[in-house]
This record gives structure tokens, C-alpha cells and sequence, in this order.
């Protein structure tokens, strides 16, 4: 016989959506389970983007989640954008007096791990979740195998999917396992980390004839650069020396300062809006729900925002039965989740250089950059997205 737990809110997926939901809910005294199919080893060390936004920063440090961001990451003010060799700051504080933190997710991950395995949460690792069943009854359920091979169910007055882009959740939500608004891009991100002092104090976005090319920082010692490359490279494929020469001649006015490079990575770009959020008892947070290009790091803040919309609406059904807000999550949602599709979509095509550009094409991205950053209205736009929209009301 297959064993069945019962819970309040049964979470697939321990992201940063995920375990900020378990961490949210159990503050408002509901009961969760946070199952993921992988290790904690490997959710703690999985490198991803490193930029939070001011309203993920308070989130995270008003909730009690991480205050280590404030120690250990480091507050930006600005960005630079680097087009037809010459550098332009757009400076955060002066524009909208809001900042972005640079502070790793996996950084964000340990600290939300630790922080709900100190509160006793049921977060199982090793879990992987089968199926949804039921999902239009009161009593959807999570069919399951734990890390001993066993079968087992976990039956919720609610399920949500935060398991990422390849969701199982979400089918039992969209009927399909693709059923979404779609669109894939030409080029990918080439990513190392090295051994480095840093290159330049804030993060340097660069448009060049060569490609796109992004100089990110982690620490004093420790440095992410990305380049703009084919889908298809494999990551081995080059010797230090050519990732080196990649980088160098895409940020030309910058002596980039190298060091040894120990990892490498190659990120594939989507951007994906699922059809559906949420269906009966069931609903997508984060990348099960919508994906984005890396540029411009919306990814996990717009996961957090997500978080915060469906969070107020369980607490309204699981202590009140309203299912007011419910019923309305998807299209709060969506209206954030547009405008930071919008966002990151904009910031590839105008950074990037597609592969079948013509001249035109190439000019009229330099006509663009000069607009944005030769207008107050432009530079605000992109330091108001950039900082993030104001949080929704908790
Ligand atoms: C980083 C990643 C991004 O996608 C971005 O826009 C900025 C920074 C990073 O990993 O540091």
C-alpha cells in the first residue's frame, strides 16, 4: 500500500520560490512539505545570476529569511552600459534612489534552507515528484518516489509547482507539458567563474561588434563573466587563453584582470510564459510558470514576486476559505511577469548581436543605446526596471 502524508500546501521544488513559500506560509502558521528531486549538496552549489533586487533584498531580510545579504553581498548602485567605445553609468541612486544587491542565489538558497530546517520544515531532498492528481478537487495530490526508490502521495488542501522550467507540476495546470507563449533565441551565454580581482567596481554590459559580453563580480577574489556565444558550443571546447581573448575583445577600454578559470558554463536563453498559472487547487510559481533571458537578471526576482501574490491568496483561502484572491493570482501575476518579459527581452535584443544582423540592424541598436542613454526618461526606465517594480503588498 502506498503511504499518503497529508499537509496544508504541498511544494515541488526547493528553489528560491519554493522555500520562500514554505518560509512565508509557516509565518502565517501553515503547514507545508517542500519535496525536490535533487540533493542539497546540489541546490546549494548550483551556480546561477547574482543580482537581487531592492524588493527581493526586503523580502528576504524583513521575512528573517537571509540578512546575509546585507554582510556578505554587495549593494550597486549603477550599471554601465558599453556601446561604440565609450561607457555610459546609469546611476540607480540618482534616478530612482533604488539600489540592486549582488548576492549570489545559491548564497540565498543555503540561507533559506537553513532557515526552514531550523524551523522544523518537512523539506525532503531526493524526491521526485511523478504526478499531479486531482488537481480540481480540495484534495489535490502529489504522487511521488523518495530517495529510496518507495512510492508514496502527498494529499494538500493545495499544490504548488515551483519546480522549475522543466515542471512536472505543470501539466496537471496547462494540460500539457509545454503549453505556453514561446520564444527562443539565436545566441547563449558562455559563463566563468575565475580566480580574479575584480575588473570593474559595477557590472559592465557591453555591446559590441564581436557580441555581447557582461563582467560581473562575485567577491574580492572571485569573478563572473559572461560572453555571448552559439546555443550549440560545447563548453570545453576552448583553452583558457580563448575565453580570455572572447572576453577582452568584447569589452574593448577595459584591461580585463584574469586569473585562473574553474568553472564554465553555457546558458541557453527562453523566454516562456505558461498558458495557464493556476488550475482548481494547483498553481506555477517561477520558472515552471515563465522563463526569461538572463539579461537583466529577472529570473529568481520575479520568482519572489510570484511568491508574495499566491502567498496572500492561500493565507486568504486556508484560514478563511476566500478564494477572492485565488481567483485573481494569475492575473496580478501575469502583469508583472509581462513587463519583465518585456524588460529582459528588450535588454538581449539591444545588447546582443544576431547572427544574420545586417548593417541596419547593427546601427540602428547603436541609434537605440544613444537614445536610452542620452535621455533622463531612458536611463529611468531602465534604473525602474533594472531595481525592480515596487513588491506587490504583502
Ligand atoms: C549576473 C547575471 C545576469 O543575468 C545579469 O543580468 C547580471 C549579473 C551575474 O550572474 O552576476
Amino acid at each position: 500500500m502506498t503511504a499518503t502524508i497529508r499537509t496544508r500546501v504541498a511544494i515541488v521544488g526547493a528553489g528560491p520560490a519554493g522555500l520562500l513559500l514554505s518560509h512565508l506560509l509557516a509565518a502565517s502558521g501553515i503547514e507545508s512539505i517542500v519535496i525536490d528531486q535533487r540533493s542539497r549538496d546540489e541546490i546549494e552549489h548550483t551556480i546561477r545570476a547574482g543580482i537581487l533586487e531592492q524588493g527581493t533584498v526586503e523580502v528576504l531580510t524583513q521575512s528573517g529569511a537571509s540578512t546575509r545579504v546585507l554582510t556578505d553581498g554587495n549593494r550597486h548602485e549603477g550599471i554601465e552600459l558599453r556601446f561604440a567605445g565609450a561607457g555610459h553609468r546609469i546611476d540607480f541612486a540618482d534616478l530612482v534612489d533604488r539600489a540592486v544587491w549582488l548576492y549570489p542565489q545559491h548564497e540565498v538558497l543555503k540561507d533559506l534552507i537553513a532557515a526552514r530546517l531550523a524551523a522544523g520544515q518537512d523539506l525532503r531532498f531526493g524526491v521526485t515528484a511523478e504526478r499531479i492528481e486531482d488537481a480540481a478537487s480540495d484534495r489535490p495530490r502529489v504522487i511521488a518516489t523518495d530517495a529510496e526508490g518507495q512510492a508514496f502521495e502527498i494529499e494538500a488542501d493545495f499544490v504548488v509547482g515551483s519546480d522549475g522550467s522543466r515542471s512536472v507540476v505543470r501539466p496537471a495546470v496547462t494540460g500539457s507539458s509545454t503549453g505556453g507563449y514561446f520564444r527562443e533565441y539565436p545566441f547563449a551565454w558562455f559563463g566563468i567563474l575565475t580566480e580574479a580581482p575584480p575588473s570593474a567596481d559595477e557590472l559592465i554590459y557591453s555591446n559590441s561588434p564581436e557580441g555581447f559580453a557582461l563582467i560581473s563580480q562575485r567577491s574580492a577574489t572571485v569573478q563572473r563573466m559572461y560572453f555571448q556565444c552559439d546555443p550549440d558550443v560545447d563548453p570545453t571546447s576552448y583553452i583558457e587563453d580563448q575565453l580570455w581573448d572572447e572576453l577582452q575583445k568584447r569589452v574593448p577600454g577595459t584591461t580585463l584582470r584574469q586569473g585562473p578559470i574553474f568553472q564554465r558554463d553555457v546558458l541557453r536563453f527562453r523566454s516562456f510564459v505558461a498558458h495557464e498559472l493556476r488550475k482548481g487547487r494547483v498553481a506555477l510559481v517561477g520558472d515552471a510558470a515563465h522563463t526569461v533571458p538572463p539579461t537583466g537578471a529577472k529570473g529568481m526576482n520575479l520568482a519572489i514576486a510570484d511568491v508574495i501574490v499566491l502567498e496572500r491568496a492561500l493565507r486568504a483561502l486556508l484560514h478563511d476559505g476566500d478564494e477572492r484572491l485565488l481567483d485573481t493570482y494569475a492575473e496580478t501575476a501575469l502583469a508583472r511577469i509581462w513587463k519583465a518579459q518585456h524588460f529582459s527581452w528588450w535588454m538581449t535584443s539591444m545588447l546582443h548581436v544576431a547572427p544574420d544582423a545586417s548593417d541596419f540592424d547593427r546601427l540602428r541598436q547603436v541609434g537605440e543605446l544613444r537614445s536610452v542613454v542620452e535621455s533622463e526618461a531612458g536611463r529611468r526606465y531602465l534604473a525602474e526596471a533594472y531595481t525592480g517594480w515596487t513588491m506587490p503588498e504583502a
